[in-house]
């Protein structure tokens, strides 16, 4: 083959791939039914739009929407069937589903059809994903693969509950993710407008909720805060309503109130004053319902909320509302009374009652989060929205209600991707295992959760996405049509999508990964770092703090000679993003020598096993970074062979402490030196001066340093604490002792 003929072929397979990549179906989330075909229709300016029937608004959004993204105007009817698309409701589809749709690309026509606007509207937003991106088509014609689509949602609540309390979010940021909300077949905004910090929804009968209640002095003095008007809150719903996504939202009770309690302190169950809350968190001060008034406030303002907001369904909280100051109220206890209510569990379950019963009169139904089963639970109609695991979501079901289950290990999205990573989020399956047909039907969907205490608006693109592309998968298509490397595949061909539309996304978990060797004979650490998804690249520096600007680029594996520390980041989008990874490595007597313990670490933080000990590897401040060794409820009993006799004069041991998450220092550690083996010699005994109930995460070394001794063998035992402390969330539970390395010199 001479280089002419070689370059010809090169560029033709380079074309080739090319269309072949276009060809690929890259929907998220993937369509329940696809028959990929040979070609593509080529849309260019001359294509007609058919639309039949009285398709107005929906034929406006598409024509506005195609023009938007490829430039060309189809606005005019088409001539004749070539080249056309063609948008027709057809109420002879099987599917009765009311969002099923069908999408049928050839070469010379699309074809899109449902037996509802809905439906169309949903096929708009497949139809709208397999047009390439405008750079790919520099010649003004989008090739577009030919396919016929078969598609229905899984699930009928598709949801994103906002949290625009914590941090207020801008009218136009809202309406924003509406619409990147029905680009992924989300068909419900849950908008969370009203919480202790916070009140955002103007109620004209109580104007005092949004003067007083929209505004917090923050602890430096500055003032915080925001409202939506009811003009502002029309705009929106009706925004939402030509997506075909209905807005839910949430008014707080009968906690998570002190917004509204500063605003009308009467309402509460203590005396005020109250202040527009400051910290994050669960507050005490709750709605007093020992006094009608309360009541009458209540109804006032969800009347003004129906009036804004058509949803069937209004959300009212119910979460996390301690009961202490019902204990303490005689109003509240007189009310039991008389009401023959058992506790406040059953006084806060009269609570909601009320309300639903207030609600439904008015032709609607309340939705809340699981405990609102507290007590005798909410009257039947109630849709129960299960956060705490999935029990609220089985509970509810048990008792004839319907549910949403977003459990907040798998769905909110506000918690770090390096906590739950996006596979996690795809590994969700929003049914809980073991329901019949009949329990099936009662799961109504899931939603994701943005909590908004660590996102103000600017930092909320980087939570949801593209975290938020798995969960619409989770909605919409079936188990058996899900894959996670498929998924992978198109999310790579998403991110353009995500560019082209302005989402500024974050990481899908963490973002690098490390491994680390130790070669022997060179007495060296070998240190590889991969990035975990397209688009990052890795940074790091060697003994120095990292910065875009003091920083090495990663290319291979590092060598490390010596004690030294090692500090990676991963950079996206020139900005530094996910935590850092500080690696510090030592080298000492105990490096690599045989290791034994009398009871075995847990197998949940087994660091690799107990090798990990002596690596020189000391551990992160992450406890989950792979280096730590977790030792639950038991005491650590470790002996180490130097190899042959030395002089040791230090022994030291690494701990963590994270009280939170039931991990503790031990309360002390003895050490031992020996010659051989068998008869060992107590060096001495360090205490532990950390406190108990400090919140923080903390590392510390505890090291013995002594007089000369001769010893081949050196042994530790840390006393675990046993279980968490009397006045621990886990008190009585067993605690948690975290090692990463024993050093001896
Ligand atoms: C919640 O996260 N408190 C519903």
């Amino acid at each position: 083959m001479n280089r002419i003929s070689l370059i010809l072929c090169l560029v033709t397979l380079v074309f080739v791939s090319m269309s072949l990549g276009q060809s690929v179906i890259n929907v998220v989330p993937k369509p329940n039914s696809i028959i990929p075909e040979p070609g593509s229709f080529p849309l260019s300016r001359s294509t007609g739009m058919n639309l039949q029937g009285s398709l107005k608004s929906l034929g406006l959004y598409l024509t506005e929407q195609l023009k938007e993204f490829t430039r060309l105007d189809l606005s005019r009817t088409a001539a004749n069937n070539h080249n056309v698309i063609t948008v027709a409701v057809d109420t002879d589809l099987a599917d009765p589903n009311v969002e099923a749709y069908r999408l049928d690309v050839h070469r010379t026509a699309i074809r899109l059809r449902a037996r509802t606007e809905i439906g169309l509207f949903r096929g708009v937003q497949t139809l709208l994903q397999l047009i390439p991106l405008p750079d790919s088509a520099k010649t003004g014609i989008f090739h577009i693969p030919c396919c016929r689509i078969v598609d229905r949602p899984r699930f009928r609540w598709r949801g994103l509950n906002l949290d625009c309390v914590r941090h207020f979010m801008t009218k136009d940021f809202v309406k924003r993710y509406i619409d990147l909300l029905a680009y992924y077949k989300f068909n419900i905004f849950h908008w969370h407008l009203t919480d202790d910090q916070g009140w955002r929804i103007e109620i004209k009968k109580y104007p005092k909720l949004t003067q007083v209640g929209a505004w917090r002095k923050e602890a430096d003095g500055t003032i915080y805060g925001g409202y939506y008007t009811q003009e502002d809150i029309k705009e929106i719903v009706n925004y939402a309503k030509t997506r075909y996504i209905t807005v839910v939202p949430e008014i707080e009770m009968p906690g998570h109130c002190e917004a509204s309690l500063a605003s009308y302190p009467e309402n509460a169950s203590i005396d005020g004053p109250f202040n527009v809350g400051i910290r994050w968190g669960v507050y005490k001060d709750i709605y007093c319902p020992g006094k009608e008034e309360t009541f009458a406030f209540l109804e006032n303002v969800l009347r003004e909320v129906m009036d804004l907001f058509p949803s069937r369904f209004i959300h009212i909280g119910g979460d996390e509302v301690p009961k202490d100051e019902w204990k303490g109220n005689a109003l509240c206890q007189k009310l039991m009374r008389q009401e023959g209510l058992k506790n406040e569990e059953e006084l806060q379950s009269y609570f909601i009652r009320r309300i639903q019963e207030f609600l439904r009169s008015h032709g609607r139904e309340i939705a809340g989060w699981d405990e609102i089963l507290e007590g005798n639970g909410p009257d039947s109609g109630a849709v129960v929205e299960s956060w705490r695991g999935v029990d609220g979501a089985i509970q509810a079901v048990k008792a004839g209600l319907n549910t949403i289950v977003s459990p907040g290990d798998f769905t909110y999205l506000s918690q770090d991707a390096e906590r739950l990573s996006i596979d996690t989020v795809y590994a969700f399956d929003p049914m809980p295992h073991g329901f019949g047909p009949d329990e099936q039907k009662r799961v109504l969907g899931t939603e994701a959760s943005m909590w908004s205490e660590n996102a103000p608006q600017p930092a909320v693109d980087s939570k949801m996405f593209p975290r938020l592309l798995a969960l619409a998968e989770d909605a919409w298509t079936l188990p058996a049509r899900k894959n996670l490397t498929d998924f992978h595949n198109r999310l790579v061909y998403q991110y353009d999508r995500l560019a082209y539309l302005g989402v500024d996304y974050g990481l899908e978990k963490k973002a690098i990964v490390f491994d680390t060797k130790f070669d022997r004979s060179k007495r060296q650490f070998i240190v590889s770092l991969t990035p975990t998804q397209s688009g990052i690249q890795v940074l790091y520096t060697i003994g120095d703090t990292l910065t875009l600007g003091n920083s090495r680029l990663y290319e291979g594996p590092v060598s490390i000679n010596g004690p030294s520390t090692l500090i990676t980041q991963a950079v996206m989008k020139r900005r530094l993003v996910g935590n850092p990874i500080t690696l510090s490595f030592i080298t000492d007597d105990a490096l690599n020598a045989p290791i034994t313990v009398t009871e075995p670490y847990s197998p949940k933080y087994s660091a690799g096993g107990i090798g990990a000990l002596v690596d020189g590897i000391r551990g992160t401040m992450n406890f989950r970074d792979g280096l730590w060794q977790g030792y639950q409820g038991i005491d650590i009993d470790a002996t180490v062979d130097l190899g042959k006799e030395k002089s040791v004069s230090e022994i030291g041991t690494g701990f963590y402490q994270e009280s939170g998450s039931w991990i503790f220092m031990p309360d002390s550690v003895q050490y031992f030196v020996s010659t051989d083996g068998e008869h060992f010699e107590e060096a001495g005994v360090i205490r532990n001066d950390v406190p108990e109930e400090d919140p923080d995460a903390i590392k510390k070394d505890f090291v013995l340093r002594f007089d000369k001794r001769k010893a081949r063998y050196v042994r530790i035992v840390a006393n675990n604490i046993g279980v968490c402390p009397p006045w621990h969330p886990g008190a009585g539970g067993k605690a948690w002792l975290f090692i990463d390395e024993i050093f001896a010199n």
